[in-house]
């Protein structure tokens, strides 16, 4: 079924204009009739943030911004799926052409801007898929305009908390301007305080939803320091490194549309997300774990970033380029794997080569 999906799709997809191959993409799920997928194998099952994945491969943020096709993608062979970024008010985000494929270099770069229908719609969409179980995340923001950011997040988190398997605070969008700011010591510890207070007021009603921050890959090493120490202070159950990144490395082939303005991700992504997944890891101790996401294209890549230190992982971009059949792939190499090394589960290999990686030298 999976198979024939990807073979009828992907030559249309690929002939359209990216923004509307993926409104395409999203209509056909919302009106795909899809059967249950069968129970995973249980050793592809991962507990982290006091949840239970049945195999861990998330679909990252931004391919299903409004909530309109999680169920499909559940049943497709995600393990999870986060969908936003969500802000409170609807808002159209960048004008158009603001979405590039760079064909060769098997990379994306979006400057959408937090494109949404607000928190009413996604809400709504929410509730009424809440007895379908399964782990769907919301990934929070700002609006652009929002005179007081930080209260956008603080009242997204009490909106959302019932209906939320967990929360990701984005501070990491490069498409807002200012919104990586949030990233700087005071302000992120200001953020934090109030998003795990607000988390705690609702925890009555909602039960013990986990936050978990996203970061940037661009942030510098001391960056990284404050932003771990940060996070370990107010006890967030996780960190998701990582969003796109504003830099454009020396190797990429599509010189031309390089130059487009917005957010990188793909295969150009995966060595400088990874190093950040090391250098992040290295610094929680233990503290809480990581979803590795950023270049995620074959069980390969997926097992580098458990080594880095992931234990749960997320991508998008890789869909573009080898279709939904990408995630069973990646689920049957992580079999292998667990059986070759004569283990029961993919913990052991969590972070096994992160020291080693923060020693080699800074990817370029
Ligand atoms: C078109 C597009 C839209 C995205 N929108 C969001 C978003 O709204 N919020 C967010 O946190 N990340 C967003 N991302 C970033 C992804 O969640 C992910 O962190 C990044 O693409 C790296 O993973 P990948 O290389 O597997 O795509 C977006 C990425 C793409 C390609």
């Amino acid at each position: 079924m999976i198979g024939l999906i990807d073979r009828l799709s992907r030559p249309l997809m690929r002939a359209l204009d990216p923004e509307d191959a993926h409104t395409l993409a999203i209509k056909a799920l919302r009106f795909m009739p899809l059967p249950r997928p069968a129970p995973e194998p249980p050793e592809l099952g991962v507990r982290a943030f006091g949840l239970n994945f049945p195999n861990p491969i998330g679909l990252a943020a931004g391919f299903d911004k409004n909530a309109q096709a999680s169920d499909a993608l559940l049943r497709l062979g995600f393990g999870f799926v986060e969908i936003g970024t969500v802000t409170p008010r609807a808002q159209a985000g960048n004008p158009r052409p603001r979405l590039f494929r760079l064909e060769a270099d098997e990379g994306v770069i979006n400057r959408l801007g937090f494109n949404n229908g607000g928190e009413a719609v996604v809400l709504a969409r929410l509730a009424a898929r809440a007895n379908e179980g399964g782990i769907v995340g919301v990934n929070i923001g700002a609006n652009r305009d929002s005179p007081d950011r930080t209260e956008d997040y603080v009242r997204l988190i009490e909106t959302f908390a019932p209906v939320a398997s967990y929360f990701t605070v984005n501070v990491s969008s490069p498409n807002t301007p200012g919104l990586r700011d949030l990233q700087q010591a005071k302000a992120l510890d200001d953020l934090l305080a109030r998003v795990i207070d607000a988390r705690e007021r609702v925890h009555p009603r909602a039960g013990p939803t986990p936050v978990l921050l996203k970061i940037a890959p661009d942030l510098t090493l001391s960056n990284l320091d404050d932003v771990v120490g940060i996070a370990r202070k107010h006890r967030v159950d996780g960190m998701i490194v990582g969003n796109t990144t504003i830099t454009r490395p020396g190797s990429l082939r599509e010189r031309g549309k390089a130059g487009e303005a917005g957010g990188l991700s793909g295969r150009p992504l995966f060595k400088l997300s990874t190093r950040m997944l090391a250098e992040t890891y290295v610094r929680t101790e233990s503290a809480f774990p990581l979803i590795g996401v950023g270049g995620i294209d074959s069980g390969a890549t997926a097992i580098a970033k458990l080594k880095a230190g992931a234990t749960v992982l997320q991508l998008y971009s890789g869909l573009v380029y080898r279709g939904i059949g990408l995630v069973a792939q990646i689920k049957a190499d992580l079999l292998t794997a667990i059986k070759r090394g004569h283990r029961d589960s993919l913990a052991s290999m969590v972070g096994s080569d992160a020291a080693d990686m923060t020693a080699e030298s800074w990817p370029s």
